[in-house]
């Protein structure tokens, strides 16, 4: 373990440094026993019981990410719906929470349908706007803030420390779903967020071949017991092989997340005066209505995830994600290798996105091949 004050890129590297007691190897073995044995005198002494409650795999990436947020605890889940699912179950009955218009369509599926079940009251708001935020919460009655930045599929922009600050006068919670940001270029406790949630499939993962989600929290209180044991009780866990994987993706996510920013940039000014495209969605442009906030909030980038509008409207769209070559026509995003998708045709009716929309996770790739494959895809219908 590394005790000098080090940048969390260091930290992330060297996964905090950790290495095998036992072994000395740089690498931690992956935990696969789903029970643990009792001591004679029938105590549990070196904590743990079985599997279900915990994994001495998680150890290692649950610091790793509280460190990397700045953040008391982490908790390591299934997917990012577990955990994201965890905190509104956890809320209690006859919680009123406020969600934004513009977020990750399954979660917001997921409050349409089942909230009310769990006796959860949503408004859902335009979050980017203070004043909207401001009337939306009860005081006294509003148990949790929930906003995403950059959202989903517009890449909207929410003022992080001035929803924390609405969300606390009125006595709640705020919630960030920061899974775009990535710890890289956001950290929203230190804006004063209460939860940080991501979905670690994307990029703390990075490489698409593990579902995961995290919660990181500012304090360890009886909310966070709550979430501990919601975890373990109901069951949302990740498995010991996942969990491995999942730490070896965060122990690179410092380089993929700034070589995915920097080409996200340069795509995204280069397309700008693409005649085929009507916009480009991007919080790094000046012309981003988030851009100020995104320029205070954000660290040295501005992620790598952006939408275009194709000019000629949905089938057009289609037809340009159709001719693509290099990047992959898939749903997901923040993995080392460059996604396109239509976003209307996954959200569905209720969707804040236009359906002339291609949704673009930037990989690690060579920018200018991504560039002129995209640029002859929406050129070739010429
Ligand atoms: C911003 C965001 N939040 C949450 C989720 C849900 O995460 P998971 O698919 O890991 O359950 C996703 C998945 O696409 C996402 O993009």
């Amino acid at each position: 373990m590394i005790s000098k004050l080090l940048h969390p890129a260091t930290l992330a590297a060297q996964a905090l440094g950790w290495t095998d007691g036992s072994t000395g190897a740089v690498v931690l073995p992956v935990h696969t026993a789903t029970t643990f044995e009792r001591d004679p005198d029938n105590q549990y002494r070196r904590g743990r019981g079985y599997g279900r409650a915990d994994n001495p795999t998680y150890d290692q990436p649950q610091a790793l990410l509280t460190a990397l947020e700045g953040g008391a605890a982490s908790l390591v889940f299934s997917s990012g719906m577990a955990a994201a699912v965890a905190v509104f179950q956890s809320l209690g009955r006859d919680a009123h929470i406020v969600a934004p218009q513009v977020m990750y369509w399954g979660l917001r599926a997921w409050l349409k349908n089942f909230a009310e079940l769990w006796g959860i009251e949503a408004t859902f708001v335009d979050t980017t706007s203070l004043d909207a935020l401001r009337q939306a919460v009860r005081p006294g009655r509003t148990r949790l803030l929930w906003i995403e930045t950059p959202a989903n599929p517009l890449w909207s922009v929410t003022d992080i420390a001035a929803a924390a600050e609405i969300a606390h006068a009125a006595g709640a919670l705020l919630a960030v779903d920061s899974t775009a940001a990535t710890p890289v270029l956001s950290r929203p406790l230190a804006l004063g967020a209460d939860l940080v949630m991501h979905s670690a499939t994307k990029y703390l993962n990075g490489h698409s071949d593990v579902i995961a989600g995290t919660l990181t929290t500012a304090r360890e209180d009886a909310f966070w017991a709550r979430l501990s044991s919601a975890r373990s009780s109901g069951g949302a866990i990740l498995g010991g092989f996942e969990a491995y994987l999942l730490l070896r993706g965060m122990r690179t996510l410092f380089p993929r997340v700034e070589r995915a920013c920097r080409s996200a940039q340069q795509i995204a000014e280069a397309l700008l005066a693409h005649p085929h495209l009507s916009a480009v969605l991007y919080p790094g442009l000046t012309q981003h209505p988030g851009h100020a906030v995104a320029a205070r909030q954000m660290i040295g980038g501005y992620g790598g995830m952006l939408s275009i509008r194709v000019r000629d409207g949905a089938q057009a769209a289609i037809a340009a994600a159709a001719r693509v070559e290099v990047w992959k026509r898939a749903t997901s995003l923040g993995g080392v290798e460059s996604l396109v998708e239509h976003r209307a045709s996954i959200e569905g009716a209720d969707s804040p996105a236009p359906p002339d929309l291609l949704r673009l996770s930037v990989g690690i790739e060579d920018p200018g091949d991504l560039l002129s494959d995209l640029d002859s895809a929406l050129n070739s219908a010429e």
